[in-house]
């Protein structure tokens, strides 16, 4: 049984964990098997830490916040800028607080309108996405859900388009050829590692909003790729230009519990309001975890335990990097 909450080279990984606009106040979040609490200091800045009072471990996320300083429910500490402690209601006045009374902070950054952190210094940075800085582009959020699956088996749902034609029935999967011609895999801009395909997309009525088109079918270009450890992005180019490109985002709450956020970047005439534009992405996605909640356990990281096809060769690439990343610490 693989474990990824012990594994280094996961604590040293960013790992999105709440949408930007969902902290304010303190949120209880769980990443690789250790609870945390996230929530804006006095300065406006995210701070993480894990979600234990210095003083007697109670919950700080069951605390309230008030202009940015957080309280403890359980003797009213008070944990202000970068989590140092600030007020110990039953010292005397002038009393400085003990040292270990501040909070060990964890690595924070804010990025496409998520909130990012890391149990250890990462040793590498988010995944650039280019869109973002183009004011041609708009940025849609989705809420973060919680899957009961494994991270592992989501990003390999992610890397996998040979599926569509039989998960995504609902969607823009319905009647696909399922058979899918030999394609190459390399290297794909901003360091992810993918492929460019292909699909004639069933377009029913979410699928219009997002395709921008009427017709039956549209035809899409779509280039898959991954960046490890947990992140896919999918770029689908109309023939009439529009760009849709989606950041797929799994985060390992535990080893078979995982957060499932994406992103959207598009260069529409942003009319259409958000909540229609990605209908048809998360109808999509709700398939997915319909399908992967009924996979148990974490997927094999090993080259021989499953049968794989050509077709397979993204998300088996995937597996192949990855289970060098968690080898190599
Ligand atoms: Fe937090 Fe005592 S446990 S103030
Ligand atoms: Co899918």
């Amino acid at each position: 049984m693989t474990t990824l909450c012990d594994r280094e080279a996961l604590k040293r990984s960013w790992h999105p964990v709440a949408r930007s606009a969902d902290v304010g106040g303190p949120l209880a979040v769980r990443l690789l098997g250790e609870d945390l609490v996230v929530w804006r200091d006095p300065t406006g800045t995210v701070v993480a830490a894990r979600d234990r009072c210095t003083h007697r471990e109670a919950p700080l996320s069951a605390g309230t916040a008030e202009r940015g300083c957080l309280t403890c429910p359980y003797h009213g500490w008070t944990f202000g800028e970068a989590g140092r402690c600030v007020s110990v209601p039953s010292a005397s006045p002038g009393v400085p607080v003990p040292p270990k009374a501040h909070l060990v902070t964890l690595p924070v950054e804010e990025r496409y309108g998520l909130i990012w952190t890391a149990l250890e210094t990462p040793d590498r940075p988010i995944v650039d996405m280019p869109w973002d800085r183009d004011p041609s582009f708009r940025r849609i959020n989705t809420p973060v859900e919680v899957w009961t699956t494994s991270v592992t088996r989501m990003t390999d749902n992610f890397c996998d388009m040979t599926h569509f034609p039989f998960v995504h029935t609902g969607t823009f999967g319905k009647g696909q050829d399922p058979f899918v011609p030999k394609f190459d895999l390399g290297p794909l801009p901003d360091g992810f590692h993918g492929f460019t395909f292909e699909v004639m997309a069933y377009n029913e009525s979410a699928g219009t909003a997002a395709s921008g088109q009427d017709e039956d079918r549209v035809h899409r270009v779509m280039t898959t790729g991954f960046s490890l450890p947990f992140t896919v992005r999918s770029t689908i180019r109309y023939d009439t230009g529009l760009e849709h490109i989606l950041l797929l985002l799994g985060t390992p709450i535990d080893d078979v519990t995982s957060y499932f956020t994406f992103v959207v970047w598009r260069n529409d005439d942003f009319s259409v309001p958000a909540d229609e534009v990605i209908a048809l992405d998360m109808a999509i996605g709700a398939e997915d975890k319909a399908m992967l909640e009924q996979v148990k356990g974490v997927l094999p990281l090993d080259q021989t335990s499953l049968a794989s096809v050509q077709a397979d060769k993204c998300s088996v690439e995937w597996r192949r990097q990855f289970a060098e990343m968690l080898a190599t610490g």
